[in-house]
C-alpha cells in the first residue's frame, strides 16, 4: 500500500494479490473453510482518496478504468467493502467524522485478486489516520477478520504471506527478488461463496502440503515456484466456468515455468521469467477472448 497527502486529502494506492498455493484442509461448523495459503500481493493498484466533511456520514463515488464500466455499475450500497469497512471503524469508535471517498477500480472484480478486501484494508488505514483515532494494529486487524477472509492480508502491506484459518491468520514471509507474472481474467467472474458450494474436499496425501510449496518457494528457481503452485479450489471454478480450464490450458502451454487460478477465480496467471518475458506473453493474449490481461510484478 503505497500513501500520499494532498492538503488535508490523503490517497492511498492498494494492491491486488495472487495465491500462489492454496489448500483447502475442511468445512467449518460456521460454514466457512480452514485454509492454507501463500499469498503475493502485485502491483496492480486501486485508488481511494479521503477527504474530510463537515458532516458525520460517509459517502462513496466509484469510478472504473475499464472501457465500458461506468462508476453505477459498481455496488455502491451497504455491500461495499468501502462503506462496510467506513461503518465498522465509526461503530467501533463512535467517532462523529465523517468523509467523501473516491474509489478507483482497476484491480478486477469476482476475479479472487482480492480487489475489494484490500480497499477494505485501505479504508480501515486511511480514516484511522484521517480521523485521527490511533486505533493500535490489533482492533484494526480484528474489525479486518470480520469484514472478510482476505482482508488482514492486505492490512500487513507485505510483499507476501502464508495465511491459515479463513485466511484472516497471516504470516508474513521474505520474497528474495520480485516475482513477475501475466494475469488474465475470462469477460465473466465468479463468486467467490458458490466456489466454495461447489468444492468437494480432496482428502488424498497425493497432494503437495504448504511445507513442501513453501519449500519450493523458498528455494527460489522459477521452476520451483512453478511446481508448488497448487489450488484447491480449481476444479469447481472450472466446472462454474468453462474460461477457467481453457485459459488454464493456455497459459500453461506458454512456456511459463507454471501457472494457475488466483483463489476463487475466475483470474488465471503464469509465473514468467522476466518482466520482458510477462509482458511478451501478455501480448499474445491481449486480444483475445479475455477480458483483463496485464503484466505485472510482486510488491507493495
Ligand atoms: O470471507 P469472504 O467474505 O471473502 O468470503 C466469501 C464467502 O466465501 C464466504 O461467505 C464463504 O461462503 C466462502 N469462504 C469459505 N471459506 C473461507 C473463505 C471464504 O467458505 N475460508
Amino acid at each position: 500500500m503505497r500513501w500520499s497527502r494532498q492538503g488535508e486529502t490523503l490517497i492511498v494506492h492498494t494492491p491486488a494479490k495472487l495465491n500462489l498455493f492454496l489448500r483447502v484442509l475442511g468445512r467449518r461448523d460456521d460454514g466457512y473453510h480452514d485454509l492454507e495459503t501463500l499469498m503475493v500481493s502485485i502491483r496492480r493498484y486501486d485508488t481511494l482518496q479521503f477527504e474530510p466533511t463537515v458532516e458525520s456520514d460517509v459517502s462513496l463515488v466509484c469510478h472504473s478504468t475499464k472501457p465500458g464500466v461506468t462508476g453505477s455499475s459498481l455496488p455502491l450500497d451497504q455491500s461495499n467493502l468501502v462503506l462496510k469497512a467506513a461503518h465498522a471503524l465509526k461503530d467501533h469508535t463512535g467517532s462523529p467524522r465523517g468523509a467523501a471517498i473516491q474509489l478507483v477500480k482497476r484491480i478486477p472484480s469476482e476475479a479472487g485478486l482480492g480487489g475489494g478486501s484490500s480497499d477494505a484494508a485501505a479504508t480501515l488505514l486511511g480514516l484511522n489516520e484521517l480521523w485521527e483515532l490511533n486505533l493500535p494494529s490489533a482492533e484494526l486487524h480484528a474489525l479486518a477478520a470480520s469484514l472478510g477472509s482476505d482482508v488482514n492480508f492486505f492490512l500487513h502491506s507485505c510483499v507476501a504471506a502464508v495465511c491459515r484459518g479463513r485466511g484472516e491468520r497471516t504470516n508474513p514471509v521474505p520474497v528474495r527478488h520480485p516475482l513477475h507474472f501475466v494475469v488474465a481474467k475470462p469477460q465473466t467472474g465468479l463468486s467467490t461463496g458458490r466456489v466454495f458450494q461447489n468444492l468437494l474436499i480432496d482428502e488424498s496425501d497425493s497432494r503437495i502440503s504448504l511445507d513442501q510449496s513453501m519449500s519450493r518457494f523458498c528455494a527460489g528457481t522459477l521452476a520451483q515456484i512453478g511446481q508448488g503452485m497448487e489450488n484447491d479450489l480449481e476444479p469447481p471454478s472450472r466446472e462454474l466456468n468453462e474460461d477457467v480450464a481453457d485459459l488454464l490450458e493456455q497459459l500453461r502451454s506458454s512456456e511459463s515455468p507454471g501457472a494457475a487460478m488466483s483463489g476463487s477465480g475466475s483470474a488465471c496467471f503464469a509465473v514468467c521469467h522476466s518482466a520482458r518475458h510477462a509482458q511478451a506473453v501478455a501480448k499474445r493474449f491481449t486480444g483475445r477472448r479475455w477480458g483483463d490481461v496485464f503484466p505485472v510484478s510482486s510488491g507493495i
